[in-house]
């Protein structure tokens, strides 16, 4: 690739997604947008930016990022994000507001395997939030993703990374090659197409956001950004997931780190640690 093609690829990634791609990384460009090429009866991902460019196609635009994005992710994705989530924030959340509607943002959901594992594992023990209302929203930028996540069907090889045996048998059922979720905790979860870059309000405000493993891929500007809108749409007690290799230290005080707990954070603190512990 030319640099004057990897330079408006990469600028307009970044401007419409955040996404930054260095020229280390030149190869992910090739492999993600050869096949597009391919599928636009195109003779090159050469000719590929040229039509996008002469035709301003905002079409192939929006697939060209659609394709860069990474969707990595799988059920019950690190493990301890979940156990967060039910020895921390639920007890946590149950306690503070008895009986009161919990609304959880899976931000960057991909898809689907983070909400759905919280569906599951909620289903399983409705008193982790002493029998309150639950809602997920699940977000992406990415269309063909969510396509992805709100068919609710995965392979062989997806079923099999995180999610326990006693999920599977419960909540799935097998179609051919695939395996379908039940409706029960499709309808758990509501999909919705969201670009982390832009305003954030319509959804509402939130008790827990999971905004996990999307950060990375921003320069710290960008990070601070959308951690601070985050923080807008949560309401005073809530609690923010991050990615193993995320953090808001340095970034954005809006939220304070949990003390023992790695990954966590609550809402307020002006960056300072937390003590919240495991109930
Ligand atoms: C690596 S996946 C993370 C999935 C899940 N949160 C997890 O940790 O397993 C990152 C997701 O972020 C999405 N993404 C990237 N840029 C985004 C943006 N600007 N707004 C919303 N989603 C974005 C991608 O489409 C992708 O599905």
């Amino acid at each position: 690739m030319n640099p004057a093609d990897f330079d408006f690829v990469t600028s307009e990634l970044k401007r419409r997604s955040g996404i930054v791609i260095g020229k280390d990384k030149l190869y992910l460009l090739d492999s993600r947008l050869s096949p597009l090429a391919r599928k636009e009866g195109l003779a090159s991902i050469e000719e590929l930016i040229s039509v996008v460019r002469t035709r301003r196609d905002e079409r192939l635009m929006a697939q060209i990022v659609d394709a860069m994005t990474t969707n990595e992710t799988f059920f019950f994705r690190d493990k301890t994000p979940f156990d967060h989530l039910e020895k921390v924030v639920f007890p946590e959340l149950s306690k503070a507001r008895p009986g009161q509607r919990i609304r959880i943002l899976c931000a960057a959901c991909s898809t689907g395997q983070e909400p759905y594992s919280i569906a599951m594992m909620l289903d399983q023990n409705p008193k982790l939030v002493g029998g309150a209302q639950v809602e997920i929203v699940a977000a992406d930028i990415s269309d063909r993703v969510l396509e992805k996540a709100k068919a609710g069907l995965y392979s062989q090889f997806e079923v099999q990374r995180g999610l326990p045996i006693r999920y599977l048998m419960s909540y799935f059922t097998q179609q051919g090659d695939l395996w379908k979720l039940s409706d029960s905790i499709k309808s758990k979860v509501s999909f919705r197409k969201m670009n982390l870059l832009e305003p954030m309000n319509a959804l509402g405000s939130f008790d827990v956001v999971l905004c996990r493993n999307v950060l990375i891929y921003f320069d710290l500007q960008t990070k601070r950004d959308i951690l601070n809108r985050l923080s807008k749409q949560m309401n005073d007690k809530s609690y923010l997931l991050l990615g193993a290799a995320e953090t808001v230290v340095g970034v954005c005080d809006a939220f304070a780190a949990s003390k023992d707990n790695r990954g966590l954070y609550e809402k307020g603190g002006d960056g300072r640690r937390s003590g919240i512990r495991a109930a």
